[in-house]
């Protein structure tokens, strides 16, 4: 498939709805050709922002009368599945925003139809194409920190089963593309200092499924000796700073943190002896400076183009994303069990849902939606 232009819808017009709007709506390459919502005002808002006329309350109708290649789906998690199956029965591309879904059951689903769709799917985990990322990758190519050893990743301070979920997903995936495939996982879990019981599972906020752990510690194993530590500890006060990525090297280090890279030509550091040097970022040349879209955002959009241009994959696959899931749904198995567990997995259920009912346990009471409100069930 290799067009001038690939048309594309967005099913959701809120925050991230608007972020993928304005990155197709900036790249050359692509144009929006329809908008929708189950909100009117918001499809009116986000229309009249990027100046698209074609708008609706119905997906279907979307799709039937726009004609998309692409149809990005920015919605709450808990919808991902549903919708994601829904748009694929129109033998379209999908981008769904992370996590892809809520178990390995609806991620094999989505990835089984759209393997008989015809259809891609590429998970919005837009950091690891992100133009920092992407200037890591390319330290990495030119050899400038040997061969790699381990990676180490942490989160933000969400209560730890929840920042593996919302952010984890991103760091795993980032940690994928320098790892390669990840073989085991085992992790350390504890809630209230204490190992974590089948008590202790609760439903998500945010409607990313089923969660457990205040502090989750998590080593993943990818082949060639290569390791990661994966950290989503609960912080008393969330800290974005916090969100880094560190290369190990047999020469040097990387060290990755927001929309910034930087290389240590040593492989240890020792204060006062190097100093971290600056790397250029990597940004596509037709990124403009009056873009209103996020830089990774935009670079999301354009490996999108490249992958169809080419008949590839985008670098954030459905298939990737999937095993973004397997590794976290392994994590969650390692932490309830206390063993290393192997991947992908036989048994696709939930690993949590499948250990309360080995003691006996029934369904989950709901919990809030809205992150603050949900801690002040879980924290005192
Ligand atoms: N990639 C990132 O950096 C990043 C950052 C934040 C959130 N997220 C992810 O984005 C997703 C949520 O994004 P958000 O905060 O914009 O969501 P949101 O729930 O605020 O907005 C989703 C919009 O989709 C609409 N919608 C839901 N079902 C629909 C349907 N059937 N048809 C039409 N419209 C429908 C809703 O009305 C709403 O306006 C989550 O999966 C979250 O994990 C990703």
């Amino acid at each position: 498939m290799d067009r001038d232009t690939y048309r594309v819808a967005i099913l959701g017009c809120r925050g991230r709805g608007r972020a993928a709007a304005l990155a197709y709506h900036d790249h050359p390459r692509t144009k929006i050709v329809g908008l929708c919502d189950l909100i009117e005002e918001r499809v009116d808002a986000l229309g009249q922002q990027i100046d698209v006329t074609e708008r609706f309350t119905n997906l279907n109708e979307m799709i039937d009368q726009t004609a998309p290649d692409i149809v990005a789906i920015p919605t709450g998690t808990e919808f991902h599945h549903g919708l994601c199956m829904a748009v694929l029965e129109h033998r379209v591309h999908i981008e769904v925003e992370k996590p892809m879904c809520i178990d390995l059951v609806q991620a094999d689903d989505i990835i089984s139809k759209a393997e008989r769709q015809g259809s891609k799917v590429a998970v919005h985990h837009q950091g690891r194409v992100s133009p920092a990322m992407q200037t890591l990758q390319h330290a990495v190519n030119q050899g400038l920190i040997g061969n790699i050893r381990y990676i180490y990743g942490s989160g933000k301070g969400y209560y730890g089963g929840y920042g593996l979920m919302n952010i984890g997903t991103h760091m795993i995936n980032n940690m994928l593309r320098f790892g390669g495939s990840c073989r085991s996982v085992v992790a350390q879990a504890t809630t209230k200092g204490q190992p974590i019981t089948p008590q202790d599972v609760v439903p998500s906020p945010s409607g990313m499924g089923t969660i457990a752990c205040e502090h989750l510690t998590a080593t993943l194993q990818f082949d060639n000796d290569v390791t990661a530590t994966l950290l989503q500890h609960r912080f008393d006060k969330m800290d974005t700073s916090a969100y880094v990525m560190e290369i190990y090297g047999s020469e040097g280090r990387l060290f990755w943190k927001g929309n910034n890279a930087w290389w240590l030509p040593q492989p240890h550091y020792f204060p006062n002896v190097q100093q971290w040097e600056t790397l250029d970022l990597v940004v596509p040349n037709h990124y403009k400076s009056d873009n209103q879209s996020d830089p990774s955002d935009y670079c999301f959009v354009d490996d999108y183009v490249r992958a169809l241009d080419e008949d590839d994959e985008h670098e954030c696959s459905g298939y990737e994303g999937r095993h973004v899931l397997e590794i976290m749904m392994g994590v969650f198995e390692s932490a309830a069990r206390g063993k290393r567990v192997l991947l992908p997995q036989k048994d696709r259920g939930h690993p949590l849902l499948r250990w309360r009912t080995e003691f006996g346990l029934g369904k989950l009471e709901p919990l809030p939606r809205d992150y603050g409100n949900w801690l002040s069930t879980q924290v005192d």
